[in-house]
């Protein structure tokens, strides 16, 4: 059975991951800061749940010791704050943190192992407030770390060897705690293609940007 991470399971589009992918047979483990509500996510799901706050070293360290091997990644969890990207106060910090670090240390504390059993699924959500491409629209520091999140989807890519496929995605604008109550999509509909790209086949994408299938512009 193929063992899954999601980050920011507890809710919003990473819970809707998790449970995708419990639903298609991989055994799910939730990250969540707040462990008792990554653990209520696993229980409806029939995972299982570990604490880890990506702004915190020690709870991430902690975190990769207790997960062991892993077949699949999904770097979900995000923060997204107002203000400019040079203004006062820590978001800048956080948001690299939890967007950018964070994905690159678990990245590298798993990827090693998948190379190593040839199978590996790394899928990065970004957002299209990310993309060059489409005019870097995110909010300051938040279209920074997601276009610093595409820029090491594709280069982490570039160096993975066998069956380990890197890719990064856009949910779209859906229905959640960051996306508010007037988004389009909902937490399910903006699951699906992080889904599809944790469970590729051997001759499935690699390296890319997605939005519901479609490969998009970086
Ligand atoms: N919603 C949209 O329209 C939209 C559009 C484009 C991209 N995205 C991306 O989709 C992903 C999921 O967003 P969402 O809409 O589901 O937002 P959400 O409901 O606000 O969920 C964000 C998740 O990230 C977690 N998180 C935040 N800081 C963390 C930290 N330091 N350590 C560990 N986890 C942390 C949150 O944990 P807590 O519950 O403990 O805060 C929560 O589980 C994000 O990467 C977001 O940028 C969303």
């Amino acid at each position: 059975m193929r063992r899954a991470l999601v980050t920011g399971g507890n809710r919003g589009i990473g819970a809707a991951i998790a449970e995708g992918l419990a639903a298609a047979g991989l055994e799910v483990i939730v990250g969540a800061r707040v462990l008792a509500e990554g653990a209520a996510v696993a229980r409806r799901i029939g995972g299982r749940a570990v604490a880890l706050d990506l702004e915190d070293p020690e709870s991430l360290t902690r975190a990769v010791a207790e997960i062991g091997d892993l077949d699949v990644l999904v770097n979900n969890a995000g923060v997204l704050g107002a203000g400019p990207v040079l203004g006062e106060g820590a978001l800048f910090e956080t948001s690299m943190a939890v967007m950018v670090a964070g994905p690159h240390a678990l990245m590298r504390a798993f990827v090693p192992g998948m190379e190593a059993r040839g199978y590996g699924r790394v899928v990065n959500v970004s957002s299209g407030w990310g993309s060059f491409d489409d005019g870097l629209e995110g909010p300051g520091a938040y279209g920074v770390a997601k276009a610093a999140l595409n820029a090491l989807t594709l280069a982490a890519s570039r160096d993975t060897r066998g069956d380990v496929k890197i890719n990064a995605m856009c949910p779209g604008w859906v229905r959640t705690r960051m996306g508010g109550a007037g988004a389009d999509l909902t937490p399910e509909e903006g699951a699906e293609t992080g889904i599809w790209l944790a469970t590729l086949p051997a001759d499935g994408p690699m390296g890319g940007f997605f939005r519901q299938r479609e490969r998009i512009a970086w």
